[in-house]
């Protein structure tokens, strides 16, 4: 069988596909994420305005070539499409060119996100005069239910049976170590008027409004022993309830020295001891200086890695980490169903001076692409022998 041709010859190959919009056949084909992972999990990416009205064409190529589900990097958060109060209030048009962009390239489409802190309009928060909603004045709790419980029959129903799977709630525990004792953030408006109440009705209205769609509860740092703890109390009082939480977003949003290969490993087993499937929801590795102080304390190792060139050491090291990650993925490919990146390519990326995806900002594979594509197992054959000999 022909060897696989080297990164360099591969990568020019999808240039090509991708500059010119048409994909490559054949033997020298190059590998694709979707493709080389089939057996595995879906391949997602999060793709913004420009991807959706296909103004970027190269983008879109790349979204088309290479994987197979989609999430909307800003269009349907609340911010975005419910910026109003009242009758008036919702502005569909990004997020239905989103959903229509998916379905005609015959992809998963994901919806992102109902119930958040962040880009959330302010007067979700407050009462008609412009006073905060208190937590302590049930009339108040009543009004941020009723328009939580608006927003999601009102979203959720739209896109019924179109859109596969929702964050339903995202981001709602306490970051911090062993001595925060608090499960849930406690500067979130949600949590602040509502508590753990507003998780609870989340998952239950998005269910009613659509009772096949996958509900998924999404987070950031979960690789981490005390954050990861949380989660799981979290998911167990809401499993205890029979609250249909059904999925689990594991963001990853990493740099070059966390989370370490051991800490995925260790964190997916203990994520999966819940019992639902496992998403990889907003995969990205910051390879910036800055990058690696966010995430881990060995600032040293970061140091030394800039000795050698900081750009070609930056790539190596990306390449590396995602290699990491992905045996990771492939190791505990029974619970995970699902890995999306954060962007289609590095200049599209919310931590763009980190150059934190596969593909550069000409759209070019970088030798990360290479690193995952080889972190896939190898698809073994069944020659009628070997089988004859199985029996
Ligand atoms: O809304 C304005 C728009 O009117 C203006 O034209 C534009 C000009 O730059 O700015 C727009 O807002 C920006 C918005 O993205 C849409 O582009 C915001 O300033 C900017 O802060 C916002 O950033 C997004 C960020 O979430 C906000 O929290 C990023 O694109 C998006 O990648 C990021 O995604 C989040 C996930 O949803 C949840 N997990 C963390 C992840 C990374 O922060």
């Amino acid at each position: 069988m022909k060897k696989l041709s080297t990164f360099t010859t591969r990568a020019a190959a999808l240039a090509v596909s991708v500059l010119a919009a048409a994909p490559v056949f054949g033997a020298d084909a190059p590998a694709t994420l979707k493709d080389t992972f089939q057996n595995d999990f879906l391949m997602g990416v999060a793709i913004n305005n420009r991807q959706i009205m296909e103004e970027d064409t190269n983008g879109v190529a790349l979204i088309v070539s290479q994987y197979n589900a989609i999430s909307p990097e800003n269009v349907m958060k609340w911010e975005a499409i419910h910026p109003r109060a009242g009758t008036n209030g919702y502005d569909f048009g990004p997020a239905d060119a989103y959903v229509a962009f998916g379905e005609k390239h015959h992809m998963m489409v994901v919806g992102h996100t109902l119930a958040w802190h962040s880009q959330t309009p302010a007067w979700v928060f407050r009462a008609d005069d412009g006073r905060q909603l208190q937590g302590t004045n049930e009339a108040d709790r009543q009004i941020l239910l009723d328009r939580l419980h608006e927003h999601i029959q009102t979203v959720v129903g739209r896109y019924k049976g179109r859109v596969k799977v929702w964050d339903v709630v995202n981001e709602a525990l306490s970051d911090g170590g062993e001595n925060e004792t608090n499960v849930l953030r406690r500067q979130s408006p949600w949590v602040r008027i509502l508590g753990q109440e507003f998780i609870e009705k989340a998952f239950q209205w998005a269910h009613e409004a659509d009772p096949d769609c996958i509900l998924r509860y999404n987070d950031y740092s979960i690789e981490n022993g005390p954050k990861r703890k949380r989660l799981i109390t979290l998911i167990k009082s809401l499993q205890a309830k029979h609250i249909p939480v059904m999925a689990i977003g594991s963001q990853t949003h990493a740099n070059l020295n966390w989370p370490t290969p051991q800490l995925e490993d260790e964190a997916l087993t203990d994520i999966a001891s819940l019992g639902l499937p496992i998403h990889i929801t907003e995969l990205d590795v910051d390879s910036s200086q800055r990058g690696q102080r966010n995430q881990s304390a060995d600032v040293a190792a970061n140091a030394q890695s800039g000795g050698g060139g900081q750009v070609s050491a930056a790539d190596q090291k990306l390449a590396e980490q995602y290699g990491n990650l992905f045996r990771a993925f492939v190791n505990h490919r029974k619970d995970i169903k699902l890995v999306t990146f954060w962007g289609v390519n590095d200049r599209d990326s919310w931590r763009r001076n980190g150059n934190p995806l596969l593909f550069d900002g000409n759209w070019q594979p970088k030798p990360a692409f290479d690193a995952v594509i080889k972190a896939a197992k190898p698809v073994i054959a069944t020659t009628a022998s070997s089988k004859d000999s199985a029996h």
